[in-house]
């Protein structure tokens, strides 16, 4: 049994090692792991405390997925629900489909009797405010909902990365299946209904008990044009370690052109329970790993692939 997380995963990770040493299947665990973090309010780039996009809104985006089975769930841009992850599950057990954004998320939520909160607290909205007041005057800001040039304000948006980081989660139950999540609020101040790689199957998260798992967080753009976890996965299939297939998709993500480029992280653990971490972002970045024998997670320094990083060829 084994949990890999996002160094931000710290306020769950003992939870999801006691829900699998409870006999908890991978999934349970990483749900269990991820909804610490959605509540923890210091951190700002998941649930509760997110920072919002350009109107002021929190928009929430994540997944879920078995490797036992590959069945996913996932929401996107969903407002106004504590514990995305567990509404992600919620489609993976309950529907036909993969994904649900925006109003469609938020009405299967209150269909599955979801708690429904505010979920912008004062803290990210004073950050939203005093951020937006540096690059616009008051009554721009006041005017941004009926202004039709928002596409104009986005070059504000960041990486959730830089302040505090998107969640991963990954775990192996006792039989040996896989699962991994992820949840953000995505970057600050993005265009309203934009998702990143979190909710998307294949780019932010993918799992296959057969051969392993790997989840992303960062400028979720680019592991969507990368299709970067599935892509850790194949290479693991064919053959490769989680260290050298880390090491393929963060190369591959450094071939791409175009003006927005930023950082990306992945984690990867594979069947054998060999587990990597890649950062392009900057030395020093880690994430933790916790097995049924440790007294306590184990912090491990991603391994840097420094990528290309620009912001509209600036
Ligand atoms: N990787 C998180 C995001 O881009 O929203």
């Amino acid at each position: 049994m084994m949990i890999i997380c996002s160094e931000n995963g710290k306020v769950g990770i003992t939870t999801a090692m006691e829900v699998l040493k409870a006999r908890g299947s991978a999934l349970d665990a990483v749900e269990a792991g991820i909804r610490l973090v959605e509540a923890n309010a210091e951190d700002h780039s998941v649930g509760l405390g997110g920072y919002p996009n350009l109107l002021g809104a929190v928009e929430l985006d994540a997944s879920l997925m078995d490797g036992s089975t590959r069945m996913s769930g996932a929401v996107g841009a969903i407002k106004g629900f504590a514990h995305p992850i567990s509404i992600a599950r919620a489609v993976l057990e309950k529907l036909p489909h993969v994904l649900l954004v925006g109003e469609g998320a938020e009405r299967f939520a209150r269909e599955m009797g979801f708690e429904e909160r505010e979920m912008l607290t004062e803290a990210a909205a004073a950050a939203w405010r005093e951020k937006l007041l540096r690059v616009m005057d008051a009554p721009t800001l006041a005017e941004l909902p009926e202004r039709r040039d928002l596409w104009r304000w986005v070059q504000l948006s960041s990486d959730p990365q830089r302040s505090g980081g998107t969640t991963n989660f990954i775990a192996m139950d006792s039989i040996g299946n896989l699962a991994s999540g992820v949840s953000t609020s995505g970057w600050f101040a993005k265009y309203p209904g934009r998702l990143g790689d979190s909710p998307i199957i294949g780019a932010g998260n993918y799992a296959d008990s057969r051969y392993g798992a790997a989840t992303c967080t960062g400028m979720g753009e680019m592991a969507i044009r990368a299709g970067t976890a599935r892509s850790a996965i194949l290479h693991l299939q064919q053959g490769a370690s989680p260290e050298e297939a880390g090491r393929r998709v963060m190369e591959d993500l450094d071939t791409l052109g175009g003006p927005y480029l930023s950082g990306m992280n992945v984690l990867i653990l594979d069947a054998q329970g060999r587990h990597a971490g890649m950062t392009s972002h900057a030395e020093g970045r880690n994430y933790l790993v916790l097995d049924e024998a440790m007294t306590a997670p184990e912090t491990f320094t991603r391994t840097l692939i420094a990528t290309r990083q620009h912001w509209q060829g600036a």
